[in-house]
This record gives structure tokens, sequence and C-alpha cells, in this order.
């Protein structure tokens, strides 16, 4: 039967049919970019790490997924105290990992087939073992004593030495570390094995660009800057207001946050060296970055860097801030900040990048999805076309596009990660305190590290279904406990199904690329206070497409807006199959049910 066509309840304009915007078209703006988590990716040598000639037996599946840079998490020489976060040489390998001819042969494959490479640059700090700061440590006249903070401490009220200021580091503790032999305290806003660099001194700055040279001289498309946004500390290094009385450090996040000359030096890096390339750049900017001063980052004429990771919807599951202290989040809740950042990008000049997982964040169908798992897969499905239908540049980290969740049941002792130990341990010593000394409760503690552990994610690829999953030889012990729990979810075995979630996101890779709307179009929410569905045009001139995800275990009905015209409305892609031939205004949805049309008029 035909539908009844509904007439427009606004006089004059219509709010879904926003002026043509133009973007200039670049490259960057256009890749799906794919981060390998290099220790976990794949193993070539059976020493249960991954490494470079591993990820050279796998370009050709990069390529079959439509990725066009592929991202690798630091492989530079490293005590991995912090999986690589944690550099002590920025122009030399980890034997872990391979060594320089590798790489170059690593880049050269990728570069023939007609793909990019992204390196990771850690310049907020170095590791502990970094020639530059073991040289610095020596001595109060060294002339790298300048390159890092060094600060003499305070005295306590019982004598006790105590830091330069109170400053509580982003993995808990005391953010300042003693040392004996020149009576200082260094900072470190992470773990004490990775001091903090002052970029304040000039020579740090010039280090640093000649870093990047290197790695744009020998053929690196893109970088990412690892926690840029802490770079510049205020001068003076003021206390914290004191908000947790019972211990004396503090939280100071606001306080070392986009600092004072975070620009002028993010600018001189862009000068000095990315200028230099045909390349793009994304900084890590955790604590806190606004829409507002993402712009001052990204802004078209502000040259600094291409794009930003924001973390506003990564917080939306924590209370007050602590990761580990989980709320929930409604669906209102995560449509305001993507609007919010997808609205606020398009209308100064600015560009993002869109990502729900990575090697920091845990399995998205376990955030942002479903426990159950008949729904799994089209949780998965629905979370793929969310991220891949919005305004910016794509990311996909290992294994999502497989649809990995969690692994499930893991003691404290499975887990490597730095973080997640200083969170048990710092819990474990104070419940045992308050306890007067007897064994204290872990549970809730273990709960929280099984939802959000950085672990989670970092277990090794499935690449098939042989013992240990192909990501290394079948008696190896991997670095990291396998994710035994789903380990039926595999390469292999996707790649046979037509409807599997990695075939789903070969496909929608592609439907982006066709649409180029999709990376550039403005951006519209529809009924944004919809408990369970979040829906969105995408508009470009002339064009429009109509995204509509049911985020829920149950069904739900969406009503389209009258003012939309569906008329004439042609299916583009959807999780489930759908059976109706025309889109109506009153939509059923299935759980997790997703849908893309494009609405050609
Ligand atoms: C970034 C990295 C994270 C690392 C931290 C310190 O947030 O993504 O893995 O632990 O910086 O370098
Ligand atoms: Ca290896």
């Amino acid at each position: 039967m035909a539908q009844e066509r509904r007439k427009p309840n606004v006089r004059g304009i219509n709010p879904y049919m926003p002026s043509i915007m133009d973007f200039d078209r670049v490259w960057w703006r256009e890749s799906i970019i794919y981060q390998i988590y290099v220790q976990s990716f794949q193993d070539s040598n059976n020493d249960g790490i991954g490494d470079l000639r591993g990820i050279i037996k796998r370009l050709d599946y990069l390529k079959k997924l439509g990725v066009d840079m592929l991202w690798l998490t630091p492989i530079y020489e490293s005590p991995m105290e912090d999986q690589g976060y944690d550099i002590a040489n920025y122009t030399s390998i980890n034997k872990l990992f391979g060594n320089m001819d590798d790489w170059d042969a690593l880049c050269e494959e990728i570069h023939m087939r007609d793909m990019k490479i992204m390196m990771d640059m850690v310049f907020n700090h170095t590791s502990s073992q970094h020639p530059w700061f073991l040289e610095s440590k020596k001595s109060k006249d060294s002339p790298k004593r300048d390159w890092y903070f060094w600060r003499k401490g305070k005295i306590g009220k019982n004598g006790e030495k105590l830091p330069p200021n109170n400053w509580e580091s982003l993995f808990g503790g005391p953010a300042w570390t003693y040392d004996e032999a020149t009576d200082e305290w260094y900072l470190h806003l992470f773990s004490s094995s990775q001091p903090d660099l002052n970029w304040d001194t000039p020579a740090v700055r010039d280090a640093v660009c000649e870093v990047i040279r290197f790695w744009g001289d020998r053929g690196t498309d893109g970088f990412r800057f690892d926690v840029i946004n802490l770079i510049s500390k205020p001068p003076d290094l003021p206390d914290a207001p004191i908000v947790n009385p019972d211990q004396y450090e503090q939280p100071a996040v606001p306080l070392f946050t986009n600092g004072p000359n975070v620009h002028k030096y993010v600018n001189q890096i862009n000068r000095e060296a990315l200028s230099l390339y045909n390349c793009c750049s994304v900084g890590e900017m955790p604590c806190g970055v606004s829409e507002l001063q993402a712009s001052e980052y990204v802004g078209k004429d502000r040259r600094e860097l291409s794009m930003v990771f924001q973390f506003d919807h990564m917080g939306l599951d924590a209370e007050k801030g602590n990761k580990w202290n989980i709320r929930k989040f409604s669906i209102p809740e995560l449509g305001r900040v993507m609007r919010v950042w997808q609205q606020h990008m398009l209308g100064n000049h600015g560009w993002n990048s869109l990502y729900i997982e990575n090697h920091d964040q845990p399995r998205c169908v376990s955030r942002f999805g479903t426990e159950n798992p008949r729904y799994r897969a089209a949780c998965a499905k629905l979370l793929a076309t969310f991220l891949l239908t919005m305004r910016g540049t794509v990311y996909i980290f290992q294994g999502q596009e497989l649809g990995m969740p969690h692994p499930e049941g893991w003691k404290i002792e499975d887990y490597s990660d730095v973080e997640t130990h200083q969170y048990y341990k710092a819990e474990y010593e104070r419940r045992k305190k308050e306890a007067g000394g007897g064994e204290p409760d872990m549970s809730d503690v273990m709960y929280s590290i099984q939802k959000k552990s950085r672990d989670n994610v970092r277990t090794p690829m499935h690449w098939d279904t042989s013992p240990n999953c192909g990501f290394t030889g079948p008696g190896v012990k991997p670095w990291l406990r396998m994710n035994s729990t789903y380990a039926d979810i595999n390469v292999y075995i996707q790649e046979k199904d037509s409807d599997s979630v990695l075939n789903y996101y070969r496909k929608l890779i592609q439907v982006r690329k066709q649409h180029p709307l999709m990376f550039y179009g403005a951006f519209m929410q529809l009924n944004p206070y919809h408990e369970q569905i979040l829906a969105f045009l995408r508009a470009q001139g002339p064009f429009r497409t109509l995204v509509v995800c049911n985020f829920s275990d149950d069904p739900a009905v969406f009503e389209i807006p009258n003012e939309i015209d569906i008329d004439m409305a042609v299916l583009v892609i959807a999780n489930y199959e759908v059976c109706e031939n025309k889109l109506e205004y009153t939509t059923n949805l299935r759980p997790w049910e997703a849908r893309v049309y494009t609405l050609r008029n």
C-alpha cells in the first residue's frame, strides 16, 4: 500500500536540508587507519611476541579489509615497563620486534600495496633508561639536567621527606620519585620509569624535531603523538587543591593539561618537522580536551595537528573521571557527546578522528554493547556502522573487525599491564591497612579490572583455529595470555562466513569510500532523547544519508521526523536482512539493528 506522505510541519526552512558545505579533499581525511598492537599481532619467529616480519605476512589481509594506513604502537628500544610507551632510544628498533632492515622492508611492502604507515611518538616522557635521562640524573650540573624536571623536596611535619608538590601520577601514587644521589626528585606523570621531558628547554624541542625528521625521511606517512596535551607544565609547578584529605598526593590534571606553551610547542613541531612531509598527525589528548580547545590544535589555519583523539565518549562510563569506578551511561548521553564533537568540528573548520577501541580502551562490544552472546555479532556490526558513518578519520583497533569481546575470568596474575597492577596494589594495601592486616576482599576491584583493564584488548590476535590461534607456534607461550574464552572468534572462520563481522566491516569500508559525504558531510542527530536509538542524518549539498542504530537488547520503534522526505530512500547497508522494500516513517528495529539509507532527494 502506498504510504501517505506527511506534510512538513515547519514553514519556510527545512532544518534537515542544510546548505552546501565544502571541505578540502585530503587523503588522510578519507583514510581508514588500522592500529596494530605490534606485540600481539603476529609472531614470525616463535618467541611468543609479535614482530615486524609478522606484520609483513598479514599485509594482504589488511589490504583486503580496505585499510589505508597502519599505525604501529611503539617499536623502539624500551625496557617495556609500559609496553613500549617508555622509550630508551627513539631511532633504534627494539630487538623483540626486529631491526631497522625489517622496518625498511615493512615500510616498502606497505607502500607497494598503496598503503601508508603511521608511527607512534612518545615525547611527553622517555624511559628512565634513556641515555638522556641517565645523563640528566648524573649530577645537578649535568648539561642535560634541565631536560627533565628535577626539584628539591619538602620536609613533612614529622621530618619525613615529601615530594616537591602534591601531584598524583596518572597511574596512581605520587608523580615524583626521589633520587638519593643528588637529593632531588624527578617528575613523572605516569610510572616512575617514565620521567617527563622538560619541553621548556629549547634543546629538548630540537631533539624531538630531529626524531620526527628521522622517521619522516625514512618514509613515515603519519605520526601519532602520545599525550601531547600534557607536554607544557605550568611555571613553578604549583600544588593541586586538596580533594582527598587522607593522602598527600592529589589529582592535578587541570594543572598540567593543555598547559601555557603547548600550542607554541606543537606549532614548532609542525614548522620544523611535520610540514616537511606529505604526512598527517594525530595528537592523543587525555585528561580533558574540550571541543573548543581541540579546535585550537586542529583548526585549518593553526598549523599544528591534523586531528586529535578526544576522550569524552571514553569517559562516559567513569564516575568522576575515575575509570575504575564504573557508571552506567545512557544512549542520549552518548549521542550528545558525538553530536557536540561532530558539529563543532564542522562549524570550525576542524577535523577529528573517530574511534571506539584502542590499546588503552577495552573492547567496544563488551563496553558499549551487550553481554548477551546472542547479539554479539549484531552488536559489533552496529558499532561498526555507528563509527564508520560519522564525519572524521576512522581508526580501527586490531580484532575490532572480528567483534572480539573481553576475555573472561582472568585473575590478577593473568594481567601484565602496569596501570592495572598499580591500581590493584594500591587498593590492596589501602584495604589491608583498613582491615587491620587481614586479607581484604578484592572482588569489586577484580570486577573493575575485568571490565576496564587495558589488557582486555591487548591479547594476541586470533588468525585461525590452531592452538594460539595462529598468532605464534602451537607450543609457544604468548607474552600475554590468549583470550581463550573466545578462541572461536577468528579470521579463518569469519573469512568463510559471508555474514561475519569481518565481512561486514569490509563491505562497510567500501560503502564509506563510495560516498564522500560520509567523510565530509554535515551531521544532524534525530530524536536525541530516544533511550535506545541513536540516529542521524549526514548531508552534503543535495545528498543525504540516514543512519539508524538500536543500541539495545530489545526491539525499538523509531519515528522519522515528518520533514525528512524518505520516498526514494534506498537501503545501503544493514546488519540484519531487511524485508520491507520501502522505508516507513515508523520503523521497527530488532535488537542491535543498524541500517543506513541514502535518501536520494
Ligand atoms: C598514552 C598511551 C598509553 C601509555 C601512556 C603513557 O596514553 O596510549 O598506552 O601508557 O600514554 O605513555
Ligand atoms: Ca617474535
